[in-house]
């Protein structure tokens, strides 16, 4: 698949990276330097079997057909302001609706950012995904990935074709994923995610 990463920091940058080993097309965006993003994609060359370049975020959204989004909440809008129209694309989202101070969700309880985003572009199929594990323990999860039973990994979704996409990532990340229904459980998830960065 052709996956554009929107914030390639240490959730875009880790996923990007296996997302790319794994065999598909990654696109690294939005960073505060060029350099990075480059550094990322050359980081994965050699052992790659996809492919990896650094471009804008227009150009990571550009037939993309999975996008990754990862930036802090207070980046949502700049970030989307950049790709252009997003009707009809999947994004996987794992961004916590964080204040700027990082001590608590702005979104909670009858709602969740993954559905504030829904609500935002409503013509574009958002998954909640990859938000509920820490960025430290993705590379470890991928290289074990053949040795045993895998952790489980909850998304959810409103549309089945986007689950699709989403759970085929999930499982070349190295994780079952677990279906958890609707996008609306997000409200349950992202608060729990929280949970897990803290302890963490
Ligand atoms: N880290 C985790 O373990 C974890 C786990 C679950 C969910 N999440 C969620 O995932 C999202 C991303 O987290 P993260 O830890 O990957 O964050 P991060 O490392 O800070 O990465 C955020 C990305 O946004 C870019 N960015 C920030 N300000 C910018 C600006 N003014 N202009 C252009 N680019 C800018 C950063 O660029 P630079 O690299 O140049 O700073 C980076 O590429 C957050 O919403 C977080 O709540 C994180």
């Amino acid at each position: 698949m052709r996956v554009g990463i929107l914030g390639s920091g240490l959730m875009g940058g880790k996923l990007g990276t296996i997302f790319a080993r794994a065999g598909h097309e990654v696109v690294f965006s939005y960073a505060r330097s060029t350099e990075k993003l480059k550094k990322l994609a050359r980081g994965v060359h050699g052992k790659a079997h996809g492919s990896a370049r650094a471009g804008t975020p227009s150009e990571a959204a550009q037939k993309a057909d999975a996008l990754l989004l990862a930036v802090h909440w207070s980046r949502i809008e700049d970030v989307l302001n950049q790709t252009g129209d997003l009707s009809g694309k999947v994004i996987m989202t794992c961004s916590l609706p964080m204040n700027v101070d990082n001590t608590e969700l702005v979104v909670a309880h009858t709602s969740s950012g993954a559905e504030e985003l829904a609500r935002r572009l409503p013509k574009a199929r958002v998954v909640s995904a990859f938000n509920t594990v820490p960025s430290e323990v993705l590379f470890g999860v991928y290289e074990a990935k053949s040795k045993g039973r895998r952790p489980s990994l909850v998304y959810c979704g409103d549309d089945k074709g986007s689950k699709a996409v989403a759970a085929e990532l999930i499982r070349d990340v190295g994780f079952d994923p677990l279906d958890a229904g609707p996008l609306r459980i997000a409200r349950y998830t992202e608060p729990f995610a929280l949970f897990v960065a803290e302890f963490a």
